[in-house]
């Protein structure tokens, strides 16, 4: 049998007949050396201050989902750190977003995580009232507030647009347009037709660890083989193309091929005869080795191109099969197939840096006569709901390391050139906090 080291040398078979992906070119890996990255980073309090005034108040953040709130009139709450937005459609097709706040007493004006259609907010407390568009219309006995010449007090705003069917907000009234934050991701990621996607499953889940670590669990393959021995079967953790694209980054994972660490090399394992199922092939009369499945599978898909409901004649051969898995900075995390798309949204707790909130969206290409409803949107406490096996194992794992890393005989993350996204992610926040920070250590 081929040993490890043998396969490691066997490039992958990267074919894109006449399909090549610009979107798969390699980009220039930075050299941010192998320096320890500072625990503190995960557990201080200080640093989550520094880190929410320097950071999530100036970048471009996902704000929701079009089909969310599709008609003038439909809001919905969404929450960062210690903020709470309110996100409503206009009449001519845009969103707007206001801090979710009454310039009164300073109550929360619509409920939190709730989506709503109506034709103003009104604050539950003294029924002041504003617009969709966050002009305040309505005080009850204005004539007692003699410092108020008139109803005058709109809602304060964010900065809204929109890209791959989602709408982004930041902070910063001096952000750089989305498009410009983004860079070439949209060029990259288009060609999924994101916009035409739709929302299948919505859940949140209070994962006890910080949000660093969650991000950190998803930008690298090397803990497969430690956390997720299954998935070796059917997903190559190895031949991984990193790419660090300003200041996101992404792999590129084979998908429908055994990792090189996988014992049996010859036959396909149940898993890939079930994938092999699942495109129209038949198992038993393949006659490739399992690595060669994964083109097999691209072919089957190619051939298919035409009436199907996924938009594979505007993919690259690779990526009909492989998982394209993009990091927006700082916490949207795609895990991108041909046919729907996995992500999750990692959210810092308002004020405890050893929790954060999980958000794992599903969308799906559906056929156009398939009627979609906006799935429910719950939030569980860690461990309160399965999510299946391999985020099962990811959740179960994460309080383990934050315990870890608040010990004090942890001096820091030691990171290999498999985990080269986790040091470019520090290497982006840390351009936002500034080396000055205090608890940085
Ligand atoms: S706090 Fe909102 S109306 Fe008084
Ligand atoms: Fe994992």
């Amino acid at each position: 049998m081929a040993t490890l080291a043998d396969i490691k040398q066997v490039p992958l078979q990267r074919v894109n007949e006449g399909r090549t992906s610009k979107a798969a070119t390699k980009a220039p890996d930075p050299d941010l050396g192998f320096d320890r990255i500072p625990a503190s980073r995960y557990t201080s309090p200080d640093f989550m201050r520094a880190e929410w005034e320097r950071m999530w108040t100036k970048v471009w953040l996902v704000g929701g989902r079009d089909e969310v709130i599709p008609e003038p009139g439909d809001w919905m709450t969404h929450e960062m750190g210690s903020e709470s937005f309110i996100f409503a459609r206009q009449p001519d097709g845009s969103v707007k977003g206001f801090y979710n706040v009454c310039p009164h007493r300073g109550n929360r004006i619509m409920p939190k995580d709730s989506v709503g259609s109506s034709p103003s907010f009104k604050c539950n407390y003294h029924h002041w009232e504003w617009a969709t568009d966050g002009t305040q219309v309505n005080i009850p006995d204005l004539e007692t507030f003699p410092q108020l010449p008139g109803c005058m007090l709109h809602l304060k705003q964010v900065k809204v647009d929109s890209w791959g069917g989602f709408f982004w907000f930041s902070m910063n009234p001096d952000a750089e347009p989305l498009r410009d934050y983004l860079g070439v991701i949209p060029e990259h990621l288009d060609p999924y037709a994101f916009e035409r996607m739709k929302l299948i499953d919505w859940k949140t889940i209070e994962w006890d660890c910080n949000w660093k670590a969650s991000v950190d669990a998803f930008n690298e393959t090397y803990h497969v083989q430690g956390i997720h021995p299954e998935l070796l079967s059917w997903l190559d953790d190895w031949n991984v193309q990193i790419d660090c694209l300003g200041k996101h980054n992404r792999y590129l994972v084979p998908f429908q091929t055994p990792s090189p660490r996988y014992a049996d090399q010859r036959s396909l394992s149940e898993m890939m005869v079930g994938l092999a199922q699942l495109n129209g092939l038949d198992p038993a009369a393949f006659e490739g080795r399992p690595r060669d499945l994964r083109l097999a599978i691209q072919k089957a898909k190619r051939a298919k191109e035409a009436d199907s409901i996924y938009p594979y004649k505007d993919l690259s051969d690779d990526q009909l099969s492989d998982d394209y898995h993009y990091m927006i900075f700082p916490n949207f995390t795609m895990n991108i197939y041909g046919e729907t798309m996995l992500l999750f949204v990692s959210r810092p707790h308002p004020t405890d840096p050893n929790k954060m909130l999980y958000d794992l969206m599903n969308f799906a290409h559906l056929p156009e006569d398939q009627p979609w409803q906006l799935p429910d949107h719950q939030t569980y406490a860690h461990g309160q709901l399965s999510l299946g096996l391999v985020l099962d194992q990811d959740a179960h794992n994460l309080p383990r390391v934050q315990e870890g890393m608040n010990s004090r005989a942890y001096d820091g993350l030691i990171l290999g050139t498999q985990e080269l996204r986790i040091r470019h992610f520090h290497k982006t926040l840390m351009d936002y906090v500034g080396a000055d920070c205090a608890d940085d250590r």
